[in-house]
């Protein structure tokens, strides 16, 4: 089960718990509207009994020294109200406004989760395999006249081509699968915090605008505050020649003490 899987099964645990716990208290609350059931106090029915008018005998019952009906119990005698005349009390307004909010907040919140932590099931998108056309012609468009090079953005794979002439043995991407069909792929994140990193041209290097962090165009650590090269994503070629950039799997490398290209080559820009 993957990372994603368990989140997602956590967080609908989470939201049925949560759901139970709110119809729990919620039952709870209907049951106080329940007629009260129970010894009424003998002082408050004295008192009732006294407070009550005394029902006079029949004139015609007294003329022949009969007694009369006898006193009516007002607690007996007492009306009974069902809830749909009763109505909806303040109290019970407020729970239940109160319920309905919460439940609607969780709802919103239960939602918003899921949609955010859903797998991406399209496949091309950032985070799975990217094709970015043919190795040779992108190779073509990575040069300027001057043999200088000009990194290509990939936007779909958030990615630099950068060319990677030769064997990266010797380098610290040695051993690697980085290199493909001449090409590297530098993840344009800067390692620091996260911002995007342009490109220089002048510098021919990527400079940080953030807190200046520096890297050469193979995107190894040339300075600031970055504490290694830029990361990098695994690429292959497939049998048509296609440029396979693999943006789920991420490697990342350390400072190189040996640098594998000359920065800067000009002025920087920032
Ligand atoms: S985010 Fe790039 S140097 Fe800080």
């Amino acid at each position: 089960m993957t990372t994603t899987q368990i989140l997602i099964v956590a967080f609908a645990a989470i939201g049925v718990v949560a759901t139970l716990a709110i119809l729990s208290v919620a039952y709870r609350r209907g049951g106080q509207d329940a007629p009260v059931v129970g010894k009424v106090d003998r002082r408050a029915m004295r008192r009732d009994r006294a407070a009550a008018p005394k029902a006079s005998p029949e004139p015609a019952a007294m003329a022949h020294g009969e007694e009369g009906p006898p006193p009516v119990d007002p607690l007996q005698a007492r009306a009974v109200v069902d809830e749909a005349t009763f109505g909806v009390t303040r109290r019970q307004f407020f729970n239940r406004g109160i319920l309905g909010i919460f439940g609607l907040f969780l709802a919103q919140f239960g939602i918003a989760s899921l949609a955010f932590m859903w797998p991406k099931l399209k496949p091309g998108g950032f985070g799975s395999k990217v094709a970015a056309g043919t190795a040779s012609d992108l190779l073509d468009q990575v040069f300027l006249p001057d043999g200088r090079i000009t990194p290509l953005f990939v936007p779909a794979a958030q990615t630099y081509l950068v060319p990677f002439p030769g064997d990266p043995a010797g380098s610290s991407f040695a051993g690697l699968p980085v290199v493909a069909g001449g090409l590297m792929a530098l993840w344009q994140r800067c390692v620091h915090l996260g911002c995007r990193v342009p490109q220089c041209d002048a510098s021919q290097g990527f400079e940080c605008p953030c807190h200046g962090s520096r890297y050469n165009y193979h995107g190894e650590y040339e300075g600031g505050p970055a504490p290694r090269n830029l990361d990098r994503f695994v690429v292959a070629v497939d049998d048509s020649g296609q440029l396979i950039i693999d943006t789920g799997s991420i490697i990342q490398t350390a400072r190189a003490s040996v640098k594998t290209i000359q920065y800067p080559q000009g002025p920087s820009c920032i």
